[in-house]
């Protein structure tokens, strides 16, 4: 057997815990990258960080990273996958229009809501419906995969299922270009936090044990325009329903958008009715109902005058990070964090700080991603129980996906001793104690020298801070310090005094909030 270190590249040394206080040099990690005449990446010389006031190095109650473990390996197909992303942003921000506010009408479902930050796809109280537009622009076929560096050779595709995949609001281009670059799949958007795509069963497999901005996937099984109610039955009921369920309990979850004269539980019930009718025609059986805690969800989306109905293949949302055991009082959702760390373009190889990391969740993520680790190992997906699918060959699959160990540059600095106790369970809960240093500073004062910023900001709602203050000394640490660009997310972004270059409006629970980019 060779060896390993050889194949993998060279391995580095783990750096004493007394040398963190000398300035790291060029053949270091920790100083931003620098891009030089021929193109090639080199590290700055970064500025003494740890030396600057507000930083207490004695008190970080991080282990040092052990560097040792990792291999560190410049990826430049992931790098070019993510100045496409860069570019899709840009061209995402200055295309679409501002989307306008008005209250939806009655019977429209609130779903999936919980205290985290964003909701489950579905439906977006007080906000209108974002215009569908073909995103599949921004996806070049045949590209790399920028999770693997992988080149995909566009299989054959037997375009078995049309599928829909639900994502965080306002986030749709970020989700439709990792549908792109893991099963080279062309998203539209659907309706808000909604994409549609067709792909084959091994798409199924692969992005439920892959994606990280997706939270469940559903294959339609019908979609058409209707005028009325009964067209709803009529639909259903010529759908390919009886051939997609097996005899078991099914619920139906109804969404409804647009002006008419009946609610999103009407065309839940027309749809139950069908779907028992047509089930019973074609195998005799009377197919039962759970309305609580179905076998088979049956998601029925009325947008206006177009009728998709979907049957879930995923079960509890992709979303519930298993990690996730030490819970913040305001988290962010993990497919949001990882979101903004796409929107950043972060890298393995570039160093990481979230300032105001609360229980980690956005390293945490970063982490994760570096090592390629499946997002949700624990996953009983709901296709399982469905006709077509194979769930011991998913879980193969699932099983059988290698994990990297690049060496990572990654802080979660925070104030509070009670969350970076929570951030410490959660690393540990997700296999990622090499991962990220977990680092007591308060971002009013430390100085801040990172490729990339990403942080959720405290918002004022519980901790009555006084935010302009607290954006107003953070924003100057940022000018003061060497960054490469800040990725915040806030409920209050005109108190960021910044010019933003992107901004993504994205709903926050039953709040407005942005995602705000910006370099320094
Ligand atoms: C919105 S929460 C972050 C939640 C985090 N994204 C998560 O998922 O757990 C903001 C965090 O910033 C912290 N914070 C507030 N002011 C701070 C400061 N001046 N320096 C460092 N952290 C601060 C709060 O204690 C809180 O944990």
């Amino acid at each position: 057997m060779g060896d390993p270190s050889a194949a993998r590249g060279r391995l580095h040394a783990r750096r004493p815990r007394d040398d963190l206080l000398r300035p790291r040099g060029a053949d270091g990690r920790g100083g931003r990258s620098a891009r030089g005449a021929d193109g090639a990446t080199e590290r700055r010389r970064p500025r003494h960080r740890r030396l600057r006031p507000g930083y207490d190095e004695r008190r970080a109650d991080a282990r040092p990273v052990h560097r040792g473990r990792h291999v560190h390996r410049p990826n430049r197909r992931r790098d070019d996958a993510h100045r496409r992303y860069r570019l899709l942003h840009r061209l995402d921000v200055q295309t679409l229009d501002p989307v306008p506010v008005r209250h939806l009408g009655r019977g429209v479902r609130d779903e999936g809501r919980d205290r985290e930050h964003g909701a489950e796809g579905g439906v977006d109280l007080g906000r209108a419906r974002r215009p569908a537009r073909d995103l599949s622009v921004a996806a070049t076929r045949g590209a790399p995969t920028a999770q693997s560096g992988r080149v995909f050779v566009r299989r054959h595709r037997i375009a078995a299922v049309k599928l829909l995949a639900t994502t965080n609001g306002g986030l749709e281009s970020i989700a439709a270009a990792e549908i792109c670059d893991l099963v080279d799949g062309d998203a539209s958007v659907h309706h808000r936090g909604v994409l549609e795509f067709d792909a084959d069963v091994e798409d199924v497999y692969e992005l439920h044990y892959r994606s990280r901005t997706l939270h469940r996937l559903m294959a339609v099984v019908a979609d058409g325009t209707v005028a009325e109610l009964e067209d709803v039955y009529a639909l259903t009921a010529r759908s390919s329903i009886p051939d997609r369920l097996p005899n078991e309990e099914f619920g139906v979850v109804g969404t409804r958008h647009g002006s008419h004269e009946f609610t999103s539980v009407d065309v839940a019930e027309r749809v139950g009715q069908a779907t028992i009718d047509a089930y019973r025609d074609a195998t005799g059986t009377r197919l039962p109902v759970d309305l609580d805690d179905p076998t088979v969800r049956l998601e029925a989306y009325l947008y206006d005058d177009r009728f998709t109905l979907a049957v879930d293949l995923t079960g509890e949302s992709l979303h519930k990070r298993p990690y996730r055991i030490c819970e913040h009082d305001a988290p962010v959702r993990a497919t949001l964090a990882y979101s903004m760390l796409e929107i950043a373009g972060w890298t393995s190889d570039e160093s990481l700080v979230d300032p105001m990391a609360g229980s980690a969740t956005i390293p945490t993520e970063a982490a994760l991603a570096a090592t390629e680790a499946v997002p949700r190992p624990d996953l009983d997906p709901a296709f399982d129980a469905l006709p077509g699918y194979d769930g011991e060959r998913f879980r193969r699959l699932r099983d059988d996906h290698t994990e990297k160990s690049p060496t990572l540059d990654i802080e979660a600095r925070e104030k509070r001793k009670r969350w970076r106790h929570c951030a410490r369970v959660n690393r540990e809960a997700a296999g990622v104690e090499d991962g990220f240093e977990i680092v007591e500073a308060d971002a009013r004062e430390a100085s801040i020298d990172a490729d990339c910023v990403v942080s959720n900001l405290p918002f004022g709602i519980r901790t009555g801070t006084d935010l302009r203050e607290l954006y107003g000394a953070f924003v100057d640490r940022l000018r003061e310090g060497d960054v490469g660009r800040l990725v915040a997310l806030t409920t209050k972004p005109n108190l960021i005094p910044i010019e933003p270059t992107v901004r993504y409006d994205i709903p926050y629970g039953r709040l407005d909030a942005a995602i705000v980019v910006w370099e320094p």
